[in-house]
């Protein structure tokens, strides 16, 4: 069944749809920023962020419901999103990539991601977030 996860005009889940809808985007986009904003291990890439992270923490999750087969909640206030060269401005080099990714799965569990559910939806954001990146190697 996961491996049918997207395909256009499949009848089958969406990831929005396997994660629980709207409420589950919401709580894996505030417990991503809540882990970012205080695990040491996410300190490099906490400090690329503003102080305030209320518009991040809305913009993602606005962001993420689209993409993962929801509302486009993103595209109809902002248009497209452009990411990567939104990203531009800041270094992302693997460890960024990585750090990220360690949020990302650590809010999924956190959240109660079943396991299958947690490794597609890791892998396919894993290709963003590798997308993202500006800098071979290492980055700053
Ligand atoms: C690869 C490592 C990444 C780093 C270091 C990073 C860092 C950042 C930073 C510093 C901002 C600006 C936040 C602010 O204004 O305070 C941002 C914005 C954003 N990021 Fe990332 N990001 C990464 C990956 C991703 C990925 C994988 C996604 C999507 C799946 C994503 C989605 C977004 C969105 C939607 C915004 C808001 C864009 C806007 O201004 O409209 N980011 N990111």
């Amino acid at each position: 069944m996961l491996d049918k996860v997207g395909e256009p005009g499949s009848s089958k889940a969406t990831f929005y749809e396997l994660l629980g809808g709207v409420e589950k985007v919401r709580e894996l986009v505030e417990r991503f920023y809540d882990i970012m904003d205080t695990d040491p291990k996410a300190a490099g890439i906490r400090a690329m962020h503003a102080q305030d992270l209320t518009e991040a923490r809305e913009k993602l999750f606005m962001f993420l419901t689209g993409w993962t087969g929801g509302p486009q909640l993103y595209i109809e206030r902002y248009g497209h999103p452009f990411l990567r060269a939104r990203h531009l401005p800041f270094t992302i080099g693997e460890s960024e990539r990585d750090q990220w990714m360690y949020c990302m799965i650590r809010a999924m569990h956190d959240i109660g991601v079943e396991e299958p559910v947690m490794v597609q939806l890791g892998n396919a954001l894993w290709g963003v977030a590798d997308f993202m990146r500006n800098q071979a190697g290492e980055g700053k």
